[in-house]
This record gives C-alpha cells, sequence and structure tokens, in this order.
C-alpha cells in the first residue's frame, strides 16, 4: 500500500537529494526518514553513495587524497557512483513503485545537483534537496571520530589516522562546497537545517509528502537520549483473559507499580524523565508510585476492540469467527467492527512520536498494541511482524537511539504475571511455541540488543 492514508497524492515520487560536508549528519538524517516513512507505510529506500564508490573504486587507496577534486581518477569514480545510484533510484521507482528515495551524498556542488535535478525531473520524480548545514565544530569532530571508528573506508587504519584522514577529507570538500542559497538557489524546492536546529529554511515546498519530510525533521534532536516502555502492570482484565476495558491492576500488577520506581531509578539514575501515561486506569495505576512529572495521552490508550471490547479470544471466535480468522490473516490491517486496526494505531500516535523526538528522556507507561507500534517504530520492524511481537508484562524496556540503530535493554521485574500472547491460528493465549519462535526472536536478537 502507498500513503493512502496520508493523502491522495498516490502515484506522487520524491527524490530527497541530500546535500552537506562530510560529518555533518546526513547519513544519520536519511535514515531517520527512511524509518518514519516506512512505519507510516510509505515505501521509502535509501541509497548511500558512498557504498557505491566503494563498489567502483577496488583497490583505489580511499584516503583523504582520493576526494581531492584535482584527483581526476578520484573525481571520475565518485561521478559514476553517483550515475550508477541514480540509475538505481530510476529502477526502485519504476519496477517497485516506491515513494521516496534518498540519495544520500555530499552533493556539493551546483553542477551535481542541477544534473540531479534534471534527471529526476526528466523521470517524473520531485527533487526536494535537503542540507545540513552545520558549523559546530564540537560536534563534526565527535562525528568525525564516529565514522573514523566504524566507515568500512578505515577498517585497516587506526582509530586516530582515521579521524585525522577524515578531517582532511572535509578539507578537500571545503574547497568547493557551495551551500544552498535562498537567493541563488529559489528556484530548488529545498530545507535547509542550519545545526539541525538553529534555523530551517524552506523554499518551495509543494506536496503534502514534502511536507511531511520537512515537519519530521524540523522535529529532529540531535541530543543522546533514552526512552523506557513498559507495559501496564497486570489488570484483572489480564487475569480473566479479556481484551479491552478499562480495568484495574491485579494484585501482581500493584506490586509491579510499586517495583517500577526502583527499575527506573536504577536504569535512569537521577536523570530528568517525564512519565507519559495512557487515559486508561491500569496505566496510570502503574505509573501512581513514579516520582516524575506525569503526562496523560489519549493517544496512548490501547487499540480499540469495538464490539469485542471486553470478551476473551475464546468468545470472539465463537461469536466472530470470520472476523477472528480475518484478523489472524492479516493483523495490521484488520479493523475490530466499530474498533481500531494496527494501522489506525499507528496514525494516532504519529503525533507521540514527534513529540518523542522533540523530547529529552521519557517513559512511557502504555498497552501491549500500543507499544508493538512504538517498539517498531524505533527498531524499523516491518509492519506484518509487529502486530505478532511478544511484550511480556512485567518488563521494562530501555532505547536508547545512536546514530546508526536503536540499542535495546529489557529489565525483568520477576514478578509473576499471565501472558497475553495470543499465536496466530489459536484463541489460546500462553507462552509461545515454535511457530512463534522467529517472531519472538525478533525482539531478542536485533544487533544492538541486550538480551533478559
Ligand atoms: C563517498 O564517496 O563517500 C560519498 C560521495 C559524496 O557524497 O561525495
Amino acid at each position: 500500500m502507498g500513503y493512502s492514508t496520508l493523502s491522495n497524492d498516490n502515484d506522487i515520487k520524491v527524490c530527497v537529494i541530500m546535500v552537506g560536508l562530510p560529518a555533518r549528519g546526513k547519513s544519520f538524517i536519511s535514515q531517520k526518514i527512511i524509518r518514519y516513512l516506512s512505519w507510516l507505510s510509505i515505501k521509502a529506500k535509501c541509497f548511500n553513495v558512498g557504498n557505491y564508490r566503494r563498489d567502483v573504486s577496488g583497490n583505489v587507496p580511499i584516503d583523504a587524497e582520493f576526494f581531492n577534486f584535482d584527483n581526476a581518477n578520484g573525481f571520475k569514480l565518485r561521478e559514476l557512483a553517483a550515475q550508477n545510484a541514480m540509475k538505481d533510484i530510476l529502477d526502485w521507482f519504476e519496477k517497485e513503485n516506491g515513494s521516496v528515495a534518498v540519495f544520500d551524498a555530499t552533493n556539493s556542488t551546483r553542477e551535481r545537483r542541477n544534473w540531479l535535478k534534471d534527471v529526476c525531473e526528466k523521470n517524473a520524480i520531485q527533487p526536494m534537496f535537503l542540507e545540513s548545514w552545520c558549523n559546530d565544530y564540537e560536534s563534526i569532530v565527535s562525528n568525525a571520530k564516529d565514522i573514523g571508528s566504524t566507515s568500512p573506508d578505515y577498517e585497516d587504519f587506526e582509530p586516530c589516522v582515521a579521524e585525522a584522514d577524515f578531517l582532511n577529507r572535509i578539507a578537500q570538500y571545503e574547497r568547493f562546497y557551495e551551500p544552498l542559497d535562498a537567493q541563488t538557489d529559489r528556484d530548488m524546492t529545498f530545507v535547509k537545517l542550519v545545526n539541525i536546529v538553529e534555523e530551517v529554511i524552506i523554499n518551495k515546498i509543494r506536496t503534502y509528502l514534502e511536507s511531511r519530510i520537512v515537519f519530521y525533521v524540523m522535529n529532529i534532536r540531535p541530543k543522546p537520549k533514552c526512552i523506557w516502555l513498559s507495559r501496564h502492570g497486570e489488570s484483572i482484565y489480564n487475569v480473566e483473559k479479556k481484551i479491552g476495558g478499562d480495568s484495574s491492576l491485579s494484585e501482581r500488577g500493584f506490586q509491579y507499580a510499586k517495583k517500577l520506581r526502583h527499575l527506573v531509578k536504577e536504569s535512569a539514575g537521577d536523570v530528568k524523565l517525564t512519565a507519559w501515561t495512557s487515559t486508561l486506569k491500569r496505566t496510570q495505576q502503574t505509573a501512581k508510585y513514579l516520582p516524575y512529572k506525569k503526562l496523560q495521552w489519549k493517544a496512548l490508550d490501547e487499540l480499540d476492540a469495538g464490539v469485542c471490547d471486553g470478551m476473551t479470544y475464546e468468545e470472539i471466535e465463537k461469536k466472530y469467527p470470520e472476523d477472528f480468522k480475518a484478523r489472524d490473516n492479516d493483523k495490521y490491517e484488520y479493523r475490530y467492527r466499530g474498533g481500531e486496526s494496527y494501522r489506525d494505531v499507528v496514525i494516532r500516535l504519529e503525533p507521540v512520536i514527534m513529540e518523542l523526538e522533540r523530547q529529552e528522556n521519557v517513559l512511557i507507561i502504555t498497552h501491549q498494541a500500543v507499544l508493538r507500534c512504538i517498539y517498531a517504530y524505533f527498531m524499523n520492524v516491518p509492519q506484518e511482524e509487529s502486530p505478532w511481537m511478544s511484550i511480556p508484562l512485567h518488563t521494562l524496556i530501555k532505547l536508547e537511539p545512536r546514530a546508526y540503530g536503536t540499542k535495546v535493554t529489557k529489565i525483568n521485574a520477576n514478578i509473576p504475571a499471565v501472558s497475553t500472547y495470543k499465536e496466530k491460528g489459536t484463541s489460546q493465549v500462553g507462552e509461545l511455541s515454535q511457530s512463534s519462535t522467529k517472531l519472538h526472536q525478533l525482539l531478542n536478537d536485533s544487533p544492538l540488543e541486550d538480551k533478559f
């Protein structure tokens, strides 16, 4: 599906063309845009020209000299890499019906940008330039350090040699860099971020999709932060195997609420944080003992089960057998009669995600389906898998978003609770069997993840 949930411009194709010197967070922003759009079911893909350049450069040494604009061979190979990336973008739009491609490169000269604009326009693709302009020396050096120690270009380099070489590479680009300019580039569609948040210059943004991307990048904050996620403590309805409702916590649920205060303190130390809950009793009771500022969000309420609210899965299977099957067949799209689908929940969570991007440290206490959607955003979990993820009760999850992924730590409170996990094809709730192991692993085996 395209982005019909957001707009009627289904056939619009946008190519976001990054602009900026190395170490200005372009790849970080590119990856975030892709993750955000994919979460909203908008088909999006990033094409990193550095990867294409590594493919075409063979045995040519990649040091700062390679990026000297007077180095004819280096220049030729870099142009070839950009052309190959563009070819793949055109193919992807055509064959895979994509909506948004991100062309992730420095694109530091007007000549290069004009070429990209022409190719896009000839192929009915809207070019949208996104410049990350930054003169914050501290953050540039810190990025350069990071890149020096993680980039495949520097696999065989000592970290300090890599960092120094990368700073020289930046100096090579600086000699020819032409930033976007509101006057000279007035005919271009662009957004220019000055030190990410200091100033945002927007020019000729026309379509709904472009404006969504602009709005999203305007909310990005580069400051490191942590997000803690927890389901409410076990509720009376959980014990009775009923879904929905607004029941209170069980005794074990209250035990978890009391312990949560210590778990969070142990994990967060003295950092300042805000606790967000839904408007339902069970999340507020879970937050009751926390010494933090609290905020209720209606958008964090559990997926609305409509006519099935307050029923057990067994009752639903008996009373609405076709619905029960339809939901198992496509859990993301299935909308309960008079209620919601996972897709509906994602749409209503968008303001929550936007605010999470802006905030520093937040603890969110909410519900199973809602947590699956939030977790899917941070961990890039595909929508056919996210509704089947196991997120157990009485477990605190810590997310640490980083430049190239999110680190996850799960802290088990060791307070027993019923399992509310329901596998495909059964109305029983309970422990995971072999068939769902793969999905369960999704939560346990992400590369940046710590295990229980
Ligand atoms: C690269 O070769 O690493 C990127 C090429 C560019 O953006 O100039």
